[in-house]
């Protein structure tokens, strides 16, 4: 079974049905946090079935210029709830789909993939998708903008950022070739070589 959503704009409601038990403790143990960049958990069947606040806004990726050090601080703030020696909460699922932004504001959604792992995995699962959306210009400047604002708060490991790397490009390139996406960039591989430069 798939994962239901279904949004009504009136109520100012959206309904999530998680397709597992386990999608769905994990959705609830993010919003009973009550965060202030998260929509409201409004109720819950204990189940499956998830009942949140209704954000009037739009994905990051149909932004013209998403406003990277914020989106940044999404990130950094998840990953300084909790940690387990040096892993924190990870979203995980870094698709821009799961970032939105309403009125001058950015929200994170859709935790249902959540795992305590170490913080650079989500910064390179966040950067590989608009390493194949731009040209290598516009991706060096997200790039620094994303590293410089999460090093500004928290410490990025460059030892298990190469490490990484492999393991998280295998897990994207598969999941892309899975849903169908489309062609990527053809700046890919130079960004992707701009993203293995991390100091
Ligand atoms: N609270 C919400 N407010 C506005 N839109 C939402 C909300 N929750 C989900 N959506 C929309 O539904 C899409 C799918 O929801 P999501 O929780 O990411 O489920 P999944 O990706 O597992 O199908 C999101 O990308 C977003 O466009
Ligand atoms: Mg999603």
């Amino acid at each position: 079974m798939k994962t239901e959503i279904i949004i009504n704009k009136e109520k100012n409601q959206v309904i999530k049905i998680c397709n597992s038990p386990k999608m769905f403790k994990k959705e609830l143990y993010i919003y009973k946090k009550k965060l202030p960049y998260t929509p409201r958990l409004i109720d819950n069947d204990g189940k499956n079935t998830l009942i949140l606040e209704y954000i009037d806004g739009i994905s990051i990726i149909d932004l013209v210029q998403p406003d990277f050090a914020k989106i940044t601080e999404l990130i950094i703030n998840l990953h300084s709830l909790e940690s387990k020696g040096d892993k924190c909460i990870c979203h995980y699922d870094n698709n821009p789909k799961n970032y939105l932004y309403s009125n001058g504001k950015y929200y994170m959604i859709d935790f249902s993939e959540w795992v305590y792992d170490y913080p650079e995995t989500d910064l390179i699962h966040f950067l590989l998708f608009w390493a194949s959306l731009y040209d290598s210009d516009k991706f060096k400047i997200v790039f620094d903008q994303v590293i410089n604002t999460y090093k500004a708060k928290r410490m990025i490991n460059p030892l298990e950022w190469e490490l990484m790397i492999p393991e998280i490009i295998s897990r994207f390139d598969s999941r892309r070739k899975k849903y169908g996406k489309k062609q990527a960039h053809p700046d890919i591989l130079k960004n992707r070589e701009i993203l293995k430069n991390i100091i």
